[in-house]
């Protein structure tokens, strides 16, 4: 009879098999820094474990400081640990990680640190302890938290994207950041917050979303976001944006002339529209309405059809919100290509130039590719990737979408416009435009944060590079760039951050 291979006996307890242990290694990771609990460890350990990851270049701090990245325990009962933490008290406590040796020894055998898995984590065993927030086991990087398109926090994520606009529009960066984070963070819980006690170990939650999670938690709603929403400069900015090609300066500079309703600014004499701001006005009605799940994959069908009459190798792939699993979106987003490499530009054209004849482009941006293998990798994020793209407006017939058109009641038409993006990567770029084009854009920025500053690595649409090893890293999938990040993967519908 055939036996099933049989896995390695885990150790019971897994010494470091280094018998004499070197000296200190220089500092290899310096966004980390760990401190390692004594209780139930014991000292001997303690100093041998210490010295072992020194000589492996880890930073290793003697006290419990606010400079602490990564506390890890042996003493694996959440309550009484937190308690002794608290104890302690470091001022930065809700960002510290809290580990149990598992991810010590994973960190150990690598030579650096792993990322941090579930099984990491150190798990709240006690059952008289009620909040339903295992201590520390939510990441500060969307990229390691699983967020679905289901928000239970909605009331409080939505109050927090006012404060996001409202400080966008001031162009104040960082208060808009903060508030994008603790949405991004809500909306990744499976629970509903029902107190500001619930919340504290919680990463990305500060004084200010605190202060209006209060409110709504007293009263129903934060006072302060109905200020904002109630302000008729907020209220002019926000109506002035949701129009195509018109950005937050233009917004602010129609405003400053004392215009405040889109019938002002086309009567206004002295206002030149671009072409884009041309196409945003005509069919504002329509694209300013919500695209369905049912318009997408009709839309998906005519582009489908479109580069596969130019080549039959054509490859198509759904991207961008609906792709994550989203119902409605703002557009629709989509990768086409070919495996040709260096055919995939005049691809993009050839596909325009098919939706031009049959009558259905209406606006048409088309960026041809500056994409230059040479010049990467790019220090500094740039909003827009290298590839040939382009930004569109169709006309989509009722008649092609199940179950007909997402449209005003009484709007007899019989058509709508949509927004449409298509980008063509070449195809051994096609791993890193996909990662880049599902987003979410949180998502994105995060897993660009870690891999710079947890990995040393720099990840944008076109690829990753290594910085210690000084190489790029080949990826065919998706899944190949979160093995080359150490993250676990997530699947697209788990990216709504
Ligand atoms: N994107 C990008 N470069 C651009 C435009 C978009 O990399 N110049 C990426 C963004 O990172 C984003 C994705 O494309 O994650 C989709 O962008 P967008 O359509 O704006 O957002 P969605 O998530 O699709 O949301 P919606 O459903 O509202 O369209
Ligand atoms: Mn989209
Ligand atoms: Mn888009």
């Amino acid at each position: 009879m055939l036996r099933a291979p049989v896995a390695p006996r885990p150790r019971k307890r897994s010494r470091p098999v280094e018998a004499g242990v070197p000296k200190c290694a220089e500092a290899k990771f310096e966004d980390v820094r760990i401190f390692l609990v004594e209780r139930k460890m014991g000292s001997s350990r303690r100093s041998f474990l210490t010295q072992l990851a020194r000589s492996k270049g880890f930073t290793v701090e003697d006290v419990l400081s606010d400079a602490v990245t990564h506390v890890v325990s042996e003493d694996i009962r959440a309550s009484s640990l937190w308690t002794w933490l608290k104890s302690r008290a470091p001022p930065n406590l809700s960002t510290i990680r809290v580990l149990n040796i598992g991810w010590f020894t994973d960190s150990m055998r690598e030579g650096r640190p792993v990322a941090v898995e579930t099984r990491h984590l150190i798990q709240d065993v006690s059952p008289e302890v009620s909040p339903p927030t295992p201590v520390t086991t939510v990441s500060q990087y969307a990229c390691q938290r699983r967020t679905t398109t289901e928000n239970r926090n909605k009331v409080f994520t939505d109050a927090f994207e006012v404060l996001v606009e409202k400080y966008e529009f001031s162009d104040m960066e960082g208060p808009s950041l903060a508030f994008r984070r603790a949405a991004s963070v809500l909306k990744s819980l499976p629970w509903e917050v029902r107190s500001l006690q619930a919340t504290q170990h919680l990463p990305c939650l500060g004084e200010h979303t605190k202060a209006v999670m209060e409110d709504i938690l007293q009263h129903g709603r934060s006072f302060e976001v109905e200020r904002i929403l109630s302000d008729e400069k907020y209220q002019t900015l926000k109506l002035l944006t949701s129009v195509f090609g018109v950005g937050p300066k233009t917004a602010e500079k129609w405003q400053r002339r004392g215009l405040r309703s889109l019938s002002d600014v086309l009567a206004e004499p002295g206002i030149q529209l671009n072409r884009m701001q041309q196409s945003g006005f005509l069919h504002y009605g329509d694209i300013s309405r919500a695209v369905s799940r049912a318009e997408a994959r009709a839309l998906g069908s005519i582009i489908d059809e479109a580069a596969h009459a130019i080549t039959p190798d054509a490859v198509l792939a759904l991207t961008g919100g609906f792709r994550r699993g989203k119902e409605f979106g703002h557009d629709v987003d989509f990768i086409v290509t070919t495996p040709q490499l260096g055919k995939e530009g005049n691809l993009l054209s050839d596909v325009i130039d098919v939706l031009k004849r049959q009558g259905i482009l209406l606006f048409c941006d088309h960026q041809a590719s500056t994409f230059d293998m040479s010049k990467l990798p790019s220090h500094r994020f740039e909003a827009m990737d290298h590839f040939a793209k382009c930004f569109l407006i169709l006309r989509l017939e009722g008649r092609h979408v199940d179950g007909g058109l997402h449209s005003d009641e009484g709007d007899s038409r019989g058509w709508r416009a949509v927004r449409v993006d298509l980008v063509s990567p070449p195809m051994d770029r096609y791993a890193f435009a996909l990662l880049g084009w599902t987003g979410s854009r949180q998502f994105e920025r995060d897993l660009r944060r870690f891999a710079r500053l947890e990995r040393g690595m720099l990840l944008d649409n076109h690829a990753l590079f290594d910085k210690t090893k000084k190489e790029f890293l080949a990826a065919t999938t998706e899944r190949d760039i979160f093995d080359h990040l150490g993250l676990e993967y997530m699947e697209p519908w788990q990216r709504n951050a």
